[in-house]
């Protein structure tokens, strides 16, 4: 059959396609997102295969089976898969080049080896040298772990076909081509046809999959975001590249519960769990230092302890500067407003810096109080007792509104030591927690202010 190449434009943010190139992206509405694509107008007929038939069956009649979930052998990553890993599904890595993703799946698939089988891992990245030189220093010895230098899609599926494995790795979905698309690797087209043929792979032979994803500038996936749409669990690796702390946080899970967190640090012999994250993330607090208040976030299911912090100096050019670090930065503008407000701070005429220590993001409206708490003690340079934790949501009023799971957190401060917790009255008047913490009810910002001045 004569094939005809054909030329088109895709969004590299949605992954629509279109005939014509145009400077906004009539599907999505981003601007500058159309790239020129070429592939064989033929090749994607042999995209669907057919499905057997099936026939509808009554709610009522099927039995509960749970999902089988496989162990990764890795406790804070089985943490964020809500068990571990399910036969059949695919898992995308996301993250910045050079933040760990190469060496945790290597890991994985090392620990993966040792107990469910054979284990690919496809590099189209480094050689195979490189790989071995990396498994060396990691110490990573399992039998069953076999490694394919490759970028094009029929080699690494006759590889599948020569090594039939339990679970697969393909680092990164950026390098692989699949001979159908002409464009170059990395391209919306190549990445999607990639990933659909990964993705036809594993779900045909049961294979778990694992794609690993770079993401651009902005933290988006580079590539459509229809590859999250794809797979059915997204998980973001972040971490500051001079900091030794990395987390890998869910934001997708077909599986289990998204928006859980596990924090592991990397040494000299690769990724280590770190157990007791909220000791890590306060482990260099000064002490009774003003502008530094310990907040408790919940991601996920966990509680972690975070010590917000503030540095509120006069402003000598004319806009004030707000900078935050972690902390959202329209929140910290409206908190900044709120407390202008209803405390009568002068914060105006400051620059206000706000940052999470450790390099911790999060965006949990439980952290108002301590944001709100560490600006107040900058500002009057009058320091919060080092035991002392602060949990609240602000409103736009200056009232402390109630939050979910002030048990789960007050619990968490304990074991770290701390004796004083204020929380919203809303809070503390159906508490059941009965621990050794002092627990004091705020409802208003302006209580708080008194209270520190
Ligand atoms: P890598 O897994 O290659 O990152 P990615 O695949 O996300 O691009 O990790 C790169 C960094 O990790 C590199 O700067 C070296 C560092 N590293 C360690 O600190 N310890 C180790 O044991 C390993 C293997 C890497
Ligand atoms: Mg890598």
């Amino acid at each position: 059959m004569a094939r005809n190449l054909k030329t088109f434009y895709a969004c590299t943010s949605c992954g629509a396609t279109f005939a014509k190139w145009s400077g906004q992206c009539p599907e999505c509405g981003q601007w500058n997102t159309l790239q020129e694509e070429r592939a064989w107008a033929t090749a994607r007929k042999s995209r669907d295969a057919p499905t057997p038939a099936s026939a509808p069956s009554r709610l009522a009649e099927i039995p509960s089976a749970a999902e089988a979930t496989i162990p990764t052998g890795i406790g804070e990553l089985d943490e964020v898969l809500g068990g571990g890993l399910v036969s059949g599904g695919v898992v995308l890595l996301a993250g910045d080049p050079g933040i760990g993703k190469s060496t945790l799946l290597l890991q994985v698939a090392d620990r993966l080896a040792e107990r469910i089988g054979l284990v690919l891992y496809v590099s189209g990245e480094e050689s195979l040298a490189q790989v071995k030189r990396r498994a060396e220093r990691l110490e990573l010895h399992a039998q069953g772990l076999v490694v394919l230098a490759e970028t094009e899609w029929p080699a690494i599926e006759g590889a599948l076909r020569q090594v039939n494995p339990a679970a697969l790795v393909i680092d990164s979905i950026q390098t692989t081509r699949h001979p159908e698309w002409l464009s170059p690797p990395g391209t919306v087209g190549q990445i999607r046809e990639s990933a659909q043929a990964v993705i036809d792979h594993c779900k045909r032979s049961g294979t778990i999959g694992f794609l690993i994803g770079h993401v651009t500038k902005d933290g988006a996936i580079a590539g459509p975001k229809v590859l999250e749409h794809m797979v059915d669990t997204v998980l973001y690796f972040e971490g500051e590249r001079h900091q030794t702390h990395r987390i890998v946080r869910s934001v997708k899970n077909r599986f289990g519960p998204t928006n859980e967190i596990g924090v592991f640090q990397m040494t000299e012999a690769g990724l280590q769990e770190v157990k007791d994250p909220s000791g890590l993330f306060l482990s260099e607090r000064p002490e009774q230092a003003c502008g530094s208040v310990v907040g408790c976030a919940m991601e996920g299911r966990r509680p972690f302890l975070l010590e917000v912090q503030a540095l509120v100096t006069p402003a000598h050019y004319g806009s004030p500067q707000r900078v935050s670090t972690g902390v959202d930065q329209r929140r910290l503008n409206l908190l900044i407003a709120v407390l202008e407000k209803n405390c009568g701070l002068a914060l105006g005429a400051r620059d206000v810096f706000a940052s999470i220590a450790g390099g911790f993001r999060s965006s949990e409206p439980a952290l108002d109080l301590a944001i709100c708490a560490a600006i107040i003690s900058g500002y009057k340079d009058i320091p919060i007792p080092a035991d002392t934790i602060a949990i609240g949501e602000v409103g736009l009023a200056g009232e402390i509104r109630a939050v979910p799971q002030i048990e789960t957190r007050l619990k968490e401060a304990e074991k770290l030591g701390f004796a004083g917790a204020m929380v919203p009255s809303g809070n503390q008047k159906k508490l059941e927690y009965s621990g050794r913490i002092r627990v004091v009810g705020i409802s208003a910002l302006s209580q708080l202010d008194k209270l520190m001045s």
